[in-house]
């Protein structure tokens, strides 16, 4: 379990450049759904990519934190003063360790490798980071834990602490199951002329191969078709409903909501939350579109 809270963030483009993020305030635990939506430009995929950590950007106030609320993470022992970590002091692949998703990294000129290694040595990089992220205050002692993973060495190529490859295999047959994806896909080269659909799904199951806390999906539904639509919205319901994942999706479009639904709605304006509730904010939004959001927010203001 854990808390991915969003502490009056400020961020800016970087170098001097525009302002975007004028104090966001956003709380997603653990198994909850929330909705992030606004219409473009309104800062929505900044929100996304700075909790990334995406270097085009600036914070120049408040933080990311993540709350670990569980004594343990797959297995390793989280010491009490552990518990907290604030998300701009960790590099990208140390927030993923922590086990915060943030959307799928194409590594664009890889030639030759399959899909199925590709998640592999994801898999293994975040086991790696999260044990080294761990470490570093227990002293030197160095016990074996239990990652819950089968890592003796195997097949020779692999080292200690790793997924063995097939081990993986059977990770990631049983995860395509889940998300009725075709088995051939694993054995796709990365990049060999995925559609914009397939891309998607790759997305949703690396992140259910990866297991986040907290999953953050920037406009996973944007050019998809239904079959598609509802494809990808089983894998992001099987994150919270099998897996526990929170899932932050950020969308423009009320259409994905019918099929995963938001237990918490939050409307952007201007590089704020200037609304939040239900489901059924996201319903009269469909209907009455953002104008009354304004109307209400600088009234207010
Ligand atoms: N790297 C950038 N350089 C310049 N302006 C940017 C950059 N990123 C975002 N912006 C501007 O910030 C505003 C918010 O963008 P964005 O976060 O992409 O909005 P949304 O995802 O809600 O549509 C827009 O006006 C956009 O043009
Ligand atoms: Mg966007």
């Amino acid at each position: 379990m854990a808390r991915l809270e969003l502490n009056d963030l400020h961020a800016e483009v970087a170098e001097g450049g525009e302002k975007i993020l004028d104090g966001v305030d956003l709380e997603v635990q653990s198994g909850e759904i929330h909705a992030l939506m606004g219409p473009n430009g309104s800062g929505k995929s900044t929100t996304a990519k700075v909790i990334a950590g995406h270097p085009a950007y600036e914070v120049t106030g408040g933080e990311v934190l993540i709350h670990l609320d569980a004594e343990e993470f797959d297995g390793v022992e989280i010491p009490d003063d552990m518990r907290t970590w604030n998300l701009l002091d960790l590099e990208p692949n140390e927030r993923a360790a922590l086990g915060v998703f943030l959307g799928f990294q194409y590594p664009a000129e890889i030639e030759g490798v399959t899909m199925v290694n590709f998640l592999r040595t994801a898999l293994n990089a975040k086991l790696e980071e999260r044990e080294e992220l761990f470490e570093e205050d227990e002293g030197g002692e160095d016990e074996e834990e239990d990652t819950g993973y089968d890592t003796s060495p195997m097949e020779g190529d692999v080292d200690e602490g790793e997924v063995g490859v097939a081990e993986f295999q059977e990770i990631m047959s049983a995860k395509m199951e889940q998300l009725d994806m075709d088995a051939e896909f694993a054995q796709r080269y990365l990049n060999a002329g995925f559609s914009g659909g397939e891309k998607k799904q790759n997305e949703v199951l690396q992140a259910a191969i990866l297991e986040p806390s907290i999953a953050v999906l920037d406009e996973i539904d944007s050019g998809l078709d239904i079959d598609r639509l509802q494809d990808v919205s089983t894998g992001i319901n099987a994150l919270r409903d099998e897996q526990g994942a929170g899932i932050l999706q950020i969308t423009h479009y009320q259409r994905i909501l019918d099929y995963v639904e938001p237990d918490h709605v939050h409307i952007m304006l201007d590089g704020k939350i200037a609304k939040s509730g239900g489901p059924d904010l996201a319903r009269r939004l469909e209907d009455e579109g953002y104008d009354w959001v304004r109307e209400e927010a600088y009234e207010t203001a």
